[in-house]
């Protein structure tokens, strides 16, 4: 599968260590007739697999590999160690983890192991080893699936003592780790690594000391690294030309998925937009995720067919959805699209989460749009996989500054560092400009304008970068709680952004928390395409002077629970720019209100050369994927009336080719309402 160009994967999670052979026999015919190419098995079955310890029951599962098979279809198998069998649990004391409030947690959850825990990792290897083994030459074998959402947080001794030790290994000397934690403050320092205790509930570190949490963290992912490499390894050396990765929760929040997809050969990630989500939002995780291996496709490995069961409200499907939500991911940079799951269970706690097969049977208006869709998918077969995406502007997200701006205590409980970077990037989505997600450690040749939203952790070296950037003739933009910590999480002294005030030209003195409820004016009183405007602002405003820097907007008045009034700050800059270098750097104080978010990254786009994909008219979703064949369009109409998007390049008729409906398009494009569309343009054409 991985020889030729490879298709687009479509199909999902198979758990057929549940079904009879009558089942799966069926299951089979209707796998063939919906398009599946790929199945993901047996995610849950280590019980079924090894009984006993050291004794493996593969008969079963070598019945309903064959079956697979014969049906053309391939395989990501997985190894099932996610859920690991209740023996292991109760013959080996160090499997099952301890949680934050210290209590030892009992059998029965699936992802609920210690990823430290010696006994674990060996039978987990050791499946590995036998299942590498026996399925190493099957030739429906298309990559090695590793266990499932891995995220569990634990504080057993056995994690104590491991923590040490990577605290040694990081910092060397106990006199190290207590300037680096600052430990003078409230007298917490050490005199000896063994002194250290970990951030639970029991000592109430885990709130007050944010150094220590965040190391926490940091640890918690490289142990959480070795467990999959426990396996990885294993996998990988038995075969080689096959990928090995995992696939990530849609809550990203616990692991640094930045540290570990590196060790993966897809980031694989499952997706499951609320009911009621913008639909950007499930647009900037597939952005994450392309950041995660630095622009190579990725894998969407979940999605839901129908309604899940564990949202709050769990909203059916509803026509079209699946479709669009299918198609945004590949257009993303998505090389598949695979769903939880094929089948419906007969019970258990997912008993209700939806399936391409319900227990109503199959026939059904979810099995006929799955069927429809995995037509579409082999129709477009092999075309647009493998194609990444340019992208002119930037925007930094980092995870250990997620991790540390919302363990921070104050300015405002409301912090919440990925749906504030949302909000940044939405404005690039709703005008349909291509913008990257990059971490710190991205180059930025190739971009004209890096917006770091709330970059609050300063990590040594990335002053330079945007320093050398913006001398380069590169736009830079920062917002409030921007340079105030180093990668310890201690202060910056000497006023925030820190490292950076000169490149801003400017410099922060105070921030002051605005109430849910409470708006400022931003009067942009001088020149410029926003001059003469007022907008409002909340959330957090950074009271700032400006040194080089100009002023461009000002705070005004402040309303609150109906009362406008004149606030001390009004009249203090609310945005600047710094010409620096052959650059700019733009900085902005508090929140704004969409109106001025769209209004400001629209003129720096502009100021910097960058332009939407197309013009269009309606709530249309575009993006361009391009590979060594062409330029794949991705057009999606989320709203209620018919988009235009308008073809041509420069004044210039320009045609593509509508892949799904084979004819040539070109001029003002429509697409009716809830309608996708996949249009492609030779290279050099
Ligand atoms: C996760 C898991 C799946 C399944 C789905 C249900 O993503 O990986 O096993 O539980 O959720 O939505
Ligand atoms: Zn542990």
């Amino acid at each position: 599968m991985w020889d030729e160009k490879r298709p687009i994967l479509f199909g999902g999670d198979y758990n057929p260590d549940q079904w009879d052979d009558a089942t799966i026999d069926e299951d089979m015919k209707l796998f063939e007739q919906a398009g599946i190419n790929l199945l993901v098995l047996p995610v849950f079955a280590w019980a079924r697999l090894e009984p006993e310890e050291g004794k493996y029951d593969f008969e079963w599962l070598d019945r309903i590999l064959n079956k697979i098979w014969k049906h053309g279809i391939h395989v990501f198998l997985a190894t099932p160690t996610s859920a690991q069998p209740a023996w292991l649990s109760k013959k080996y004391e160090d499997v099952l983890p301890v949680d934050i409030a210290g209590r030892k947690r009992t059998h029965g959850m699936r992802v609920f192991f210690c990823v430290n825990s010696v006994n674990y990792r060996k039978r987990a290897r050791a499946l590995a080893e036998a299942m590498a083994e026996r399925y190493r030459n099957f030739p429906g074998l298309a990559g090695w699936h590793v266990a499932n959402e891995y995220g569990t947080y634990c504080y057993c001794e056995n994690c104590q003592k491991k923590f040490r030790d990577w605290l040694k290994e990081r910092y060397g000397t106990v006199e190290e780790l207590n300037s680096r934690w600052h430990t003078s403050f409230w007298g917490r320092t050490v005199s000896d690594f063994e002194e250290v205790m970990l951030p639970t509930e029991l000592n109430d570190d885990y709130r007050f000391c944010p150094a220590v949490q965040l190391d926490y963290m940091r640890f918690v992912t490289d142990s959480t690294i070795a467990c999959y490499l426990n396996e990885a390894e294993v996998l990988k050396a038995a075969t080689p030309h096959l990928p090995v990765f995992t696939n990530i929760s849609g809550y990203i929040k616990k692991l640094n998925q930045f540290e570990m997809t590196p060790h993966m050969d897809f980031a694989g990630w499952d997706n499951y937009p609320a009911p009621g989500d913008d639909t950007a939002f499930p647009a900037f995780k597939h952005e994450i995720m392309r950041a995660a291996r630095d622009g190579a496709p990725f894998l969407v490995t979940e999605q839901s067919p129908n309604q899940q069961n564990w949202q709050p409200y769990n909203k059916i499907k509803r026509p079209g959805e699946i479709r669009r939500i299918a198609y945004q991911g590949l257009a993303h940079g998505a090389d598949s699209s695979l769903f939880f799951q094929m089948r419906q269970s007969v019970a258990g706690q997912e008993k209700f989460h939806g399936a391409l097969i319900a227990h109503s049977g199959f026939h059904t208006r979810i099995f006929r749009e799955g069927c429809a869709l995995g037509q579409e998918l082999k129709k477009l077969g092999s075309s647009f996989t493998g194609g990444r995406i340019k992208a002119r502007a930037a925007i930094v997200f980092d995870w250990e500054n997620w991790w540390a701006i919302e363990l921070t205590s104050g300015p405002t409980q409301d912090m919440d560092y990925l749906k504030q970077v949302f909000l940044y990037y939405q404005a690039f989505y709703t005008e349909n400009i291509p913008v990257d997600i990059i971490k710190t450690t991205t180059e930025l040749d190739n971009y004209d304008l890096v917006l770091m939203p709330l970059l609050y952790m300063i990590k040594p070296g990335f002053d330079g970068k945007i320093r050398e950037f913006v001398k380069k003739g590169g736009t830079v933009a920062a917002t409030y709680m921007s340079g105030r910590a180093d990668e310890n999480d201690r202060c910056i002294f000497g006023a925030y952004p820190g490292p950076l005030k000169d490149v801003f030209g400017i410099w922060v003195e105070e921030t002051d928390a605005l109430y849910p409820e409470e708006r400022i004016e931003m009067l942009l009183p001088g020149k410029g395409d926003l001059q003469g405007k007022k907008y409002r602002g909340g959330f957090l405003c950074d009271l700032f002077h400006a040194n080089t820097a100009e002023v461009l907007a000002v705070y005004g008045k402040s309303f609150c629970g109906g009362k406008e009034q004149e606030c001390f700050y009004t009249g203090m800059p609310a945005l600047t720019i710094n010409r620096y270098g052959a650059g700019r750097a733009y900085y902005l104080g508090c929140e704004p209100d969409a109106a001025f978010m769209k209004d400001w990254i629209s003129q720096m786009c502009r100021e910097a050369g960058i332009r939407p994909l197309f013009s269009f008219e309606g709530k249309l979703e575009l993006t361009c994927r391009e590979n060594e064949s062409g330029q794949y369009i991705f057009v999606i109409n989320h709203g209620d009336s018919e988009g235009r998007v308008l073809l041509d390049k420069d004044g210039q008729a320009v045609v593509y080719r509508d892949l799904l409906r084979d004819k040539e398009v070109s001029g003002s494009f429509a697409v009716a309402s809830g309608e996708v569309a996949v249009l492609y343009r030779e290279k050099n054409k």
